[in-house]
């Protein structure tokens, strides 16, 4: 998962890739490099590190070039260093390839490749195509088929683009699996991993699927399959904004996306509550709900910080739907050949919609005939155009690595579907209307956490040192847990477990003792007596204890080191609530340790390899 850009036209492009590449460096910033094409004579500029360091070497070398393909990467194989940073060149140097994804039969064709007299210079496999295409057009073949010829023998996955100093009219670009679309400008022509490195420039989009191939040139472009088919591709006219994408004041991404969850949680439910009817109106449903409140089985599937919300989204459709759910990771599912009947409903949740594990088990369901359901952030992406129907969740671009806005739209979106299906099964109106007026109380209630951020910063401050971290919840609020520790482990480095409140006796709670801080997930709900169990059995122990609790509850602070206290709801809205404080504190504790929020190491925002 590497971020791409490319551009044809009359300016210069470097400051077109430059600024595009800082926009995808969510998808990797291990190192980066651009390739143009000047007057016949082709450059490569590359380094180690992030995209700014490229900029500053760019700006020594003053290069100008009219086309020019840029990368910013997320290192698979080969250790992220100027060499095996992209682009990379053919022999010599007149082809310039850049390529996110993963060939899986890169030994083989390097084998072959190398037979025929080709030099390596990365450890990369991405390396093998330019050579590969090099090979093809030495046999004869024209640029175009060359191209086609060698990702034809290429097994994996590619979202790439290729300059030729000997034809510099046009840049090819492919894609499998890995996303790619096309801006289309005024005489002007670009390529990109998503939207957001384009959007500076233009909205009209062309969204490339897979096993296509197209020619961009400055005036044009030419799409076909690669079976060499003609297409016509549409342009379509995106509605995000560059204000959507830039921090607002704020010096984190991170921190400007919790801080407007009261705004974004709003606009994920705007519009789709009806309170006369008690229930909710998703038109991207409307064609299927009958079928998914008549399903045997629901599974839901997603990865990292989707796949929490799944397990909250479990916990509401059996109390609601009384629909047998459960939860896979996307990564376990594909593989295990899982069992899948027409009447199952599967559901899956992507803030990317690009997440390769998940793709592809979106790919195997519907092969299996289930009905299969997107429930996705970023509009027009894989998984929101590939399955059945879906709902987006509207929460505008998330450009922090470690996921919060998304997650918490992600939860408002699985209640929606939860009230409408159980709407359509037996939840009375007059239950059906409490849970809209709960809804709209939502947004003003994340207004009041939000306020908190002092309270919790100085928390944070004094935990900044600990080694280890435990965060318990039960019920709906154990997955609130998991949440709360992988945002810690994410961007602070500091080991966290998430586990089920009362099964830490069977365990963790070996960990505890005066330096052990433990993060307790209590509001006032039916669990509400067992965890304060919990609670005095960490006592006991002298763990350091840091609960969410509600604002009426005054029993806690006798128990608790620190309380947060936060708004009370139902119980299916409360996780939306209470994994802000836990936003909040990975947060503080992550800034407090000097580290890049926004950019983690090791991370990246969407992983589209598998
Ligand atoms: C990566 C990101 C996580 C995200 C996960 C799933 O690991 O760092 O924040 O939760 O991918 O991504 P998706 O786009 O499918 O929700």
């Amino acid at each position: 998962m590497c971020g791409i850009v490319g551009y044809i036209g009359s300016k210069n492009c470097i400051p077109v890739i430059l600024g595009g590449l800082k926009r995808l460096e969510y998808r990797g910033y291990d190192s980066a490099g651009v390739g143009v094409l000047l007057n016949g004579v082709s450059k490569i500029v590359k380094n180690k590190g992030k995209v700014s360091l490229l900029e500053k070497k760019l700006e020594a070398d003053k290069i100008e070039s009219t086309i020019g393909i840029g990368h910013t990467r997320w290192a698979t194989h080969g250790e992220p260093n100027e060499i095996n940073a992209h682009p990379h060149a053919n022999q010599d140097g007149t082809l310039f390839l850049i390529h996110n994804g993963i060939i899986e039969n890169y030994q083989t064709l390097k084998k072959q490749l190398r037979h025929e007299g080709y030099t390596f210079r990365s450890d990369t496999d991405s390396e093998v195509i330019i050579h590969l295409i090099e090979s093809f057009m030495k046999k004869g073949n024209a640029f175009q088929k060359s191209v086609r010829l060698a990702l034809s023998e290429v097994d994996g996955t590619y979202g790439l683009a290729i300059i030729n100093s000997k034809e510099p009219d046009r840049i090819i670009a492919a894609r499998k699996g890995s996303p790619l679309v096309i801006g289309v400008g005024e005489k002007e022509n670009y390529i990109a991993s998503d939207v957001s490195a384009l959007i500076a420039h233009t909205k009209n989009i062309v969204y490339v699927e897979d096993g296509e191939i197209v020619e961009v040139y400055a005036d044009k472009f030419v799409a076909k399959t690669i079976l060499d088919e003609d297409i016509e591709k549409d342009v379509i006219e995106v509605s995000m904004t560059l204000e959507e994408i830039d921090k607002g004041g704020h010096p984190t991404f991170m921190i400007k996306e919790i801080m407007e969850q009261h705004e974004s949680v709003f606009n994920s439910m705007r519009g789709r509550l009806i309170m006369d009817e008690g229930t909710a109106k998703l038109g991207g449903l409307d064609t299927v709900v009958d079928r998914l409140a008549a399903s045997k089985r629901i599974v839901i599937s997603a990865c990292g910080t989707s796949w929490h919300a799944a397990l909250v989204g479990e916990y509401m459709f059996e109390q609601f739907l009384r629909i047998p759910t459960e939860v896979e990771y996307a990564s376990e599912f594909r593989y295990r050949n899982p069992i899948i009947q027409p009447d199952d409903t599967i559901i899956f949740i992507s803030q990317s919609g690009e997440t390769a594990d998940t793709l592809a088990a979106l790919r195997e369901a519907k092969r299996k005939r289930a009905l299969c359901l997107g429930v996705c952030n970023v509009v027009g992406s894989s998984v929101a155009r590939e399955s059945d129907a879906g709902v987006y969740i509207h929460a505008g671009p998330e450009i922090g690595v470690a996921s919060t806005k998304a997650f918490t739209g992600q939860l408002v979106v699985l209640a929606l579907i939860t009230l409408l299906v159980a709407r359509k099964r037996d939840l009375s109106l007059a239950d059906g209307k409490k849970i809209v007026e709960e809804f709209n109380s939502i947004p003003d209630k994340i207004r009041k956490i939000l306020e908190l951020n002092d309270q919790i910063e100085r928390i944070a401050n004094d935990f900044k040192n600990a080694k280890n971290f435990l965060y318990l919840g039960r019920g709906y609020n154990f997955p609130v847990a998991l949440e709360g520790a992988l945002k810690l482990k994410e961007i602070s480095y500091i080991h966290a477990e998430g586990y089920p409140a009362a099964e830490m006796k069977h365990g963790p709670i070996a960990l505890v003792d005066e330096n052990m801080p433990v993060v307790f997930i209590a509001p006032k709900d039916s669990t509400y007596d067992k965890i304060i169990s919990n609670i005095e059995e960490i006592r006991a122990r002298k763990g350091k204890i840091i609960a969410i609790a509600n604002e009426n509850d005054s029993e806690i602070d006798r128990l608790a080191d620190y309380t947060v206290k936060i708004p009370e709801t139902i119980r299916m809205l409360m996780p939306i609530l209470t994994v802000i404080p836990l936003q909040l504190l990975a947060y503080h504790v992550a800034v407090k340790k000097g580290l890049n929020v926004d950019q983690p190491r090791n991370l990246a925002k969407s992983v589209t390899v598998e």
